[in-house]
């Protein structure tokens, strides 16, 4: 086996070990899957103004994140149905989460029980939700929330799922016995009267998952969110939808610093963990890359793309002469027309 040192060495050897049609639905894009690719070519075409001769000896990757101190900036995204990169899905992914310090959003699509997941220790765990049909919902949060998840992450940007054609092609179905995906994206399509409401229904932090615009993020912050991600789905949803990188900055000056702001599309190596921090992201989250290391490694293969990134972001951090997550700014940000 070649050496695994990149999470794109990951990538390619989970796809000799996840079954084809399950590869198409977790590696697939939407449509012609502009979106999917501008993510990361766009993490590509940010380039950093590194400043030398700082004291970079000791460098520090904590952030504090709603109320947790985290030992780093990376979180796992919710993904569906881990089940499909390793027998023990969710429960192995949070051992190697709780190993690696990365906080976990359990997918509403997760194969294994909260409890199950929350029994493996991980912090913080969040639950993603979909909206389904209020009881339900009610019942549902009150669930996770009981169990230990310090906050709900709903999903904002899926009244209904994108053409996913790798997948539809492949003839994918999820595997049966998700316990909680009673329904599919897009039945219930969540409007801004039911963040109002979910928000009233839950005593955890509620955040947002999948602005873009400006004028959602404002509107998140009436309604109560206590975050955001900028997201476009893995580019997964609306193809040609821009990438999350390029949309951040936007956000991030209109939220202007009243809540914490994340971001996730396309992250693979140190630098764009750091381009993300120093563009105003709190912090990151990451999808596909960890059920990589998942499918080929079970728990130690999530901690090892987990640490690959945090090594990877040290290194960029110090190389930009910058010590801390705090001391990231738009200045390690290379601007063309600076005079
Ligand atoms: C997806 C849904 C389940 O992206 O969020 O496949």
């Amino acid at each position: 086996m070649t050496a695994l040192i990149t999470l794109d060495d990951y990538e390619r050897a989970a796809r000799d070990v996840i079954a084809p049609p399950a590869w198409e639905y977790l590696n697939g894009g939407a449509a012609d899957e502009h979106t999917l690719r501008r993510n990361r070519d766009a993490f590509a075409g940010v380039q950093l103004a590194p400043r030398v001769l700082n004291d970079v000896s000791r460098i520090e990757t904590g952030v504090r994140l709603l109320g947790h101190d985290l030992a780093h900036p990376i979180l796992l995204a919710p993904v569906a149905a881990h089940s499909l990169a390793h027998a023990e899905g969710e429960v192995e992914t949070a051992r190697g989460a709780r190993t690696a310090n990365a906080g976990l959003v359990l997918s509403s699509y997760t194969s294994r029980t909260v409890e199950d997941v929350a029994a493996a220790g991980v912090t913080p765990l969040w639950f993603q939700l979909y909206m389904q049909e209020r009881n339900a919902t009610e019942e549902l949060v009150t669930r996770v929330v009981d169990r230990g998840c310090t906050a709900i992450c709903v999903t904002v940007d899926t009244p209904t799922a994108g053409p996913r054609d790798r997948q539809t092609r492949s003839g994918f179905d999820f595997p049966p016995g998700l316990p909680y995906r009673t329904v599919q994206p897009g039945d219930n399509p969540c409007t801004w009267a039911d963040i109002a409401w979910i928000r009233r229904a839950v005593k955890v932090p509620v955040i947002l998952k999948g602005i873009l615009h400006p004028d959602d993020a404002e509107l998140a912050i009436v309604n109560g969110a206590a975050a955001i991600v900028v997201s476009n789905h893995g580019g997964r949803n609306l193809d040609t939808a821009p990438a999350t990188i390029a949309a951040l900055p936007r956000v991030v000056d209109q939220v202007a610093g009243r809540i914490p702001v994340l971001v996730d599309g396309g992250i693979r190596r140190g630098t764009d963990v750091l381009k993300a921090l120093a563009l105003g992201a709190s912090a990151v989250l990451i999808g596909r890359p960890y059920i990589y290391g998942l499918a080929v490694a079970g728990a130690a293969g999530v901690t090892a793309v987990v640490d690959i990134l945090r090594t990877e972001l040290t290194q960029a951090m110090a190389l930009c002469g910058v010590s801390s997550v705090g001391g990231l700014t738009r200045a390690t940000i290379w601007r063309e027309d600076h005079a």
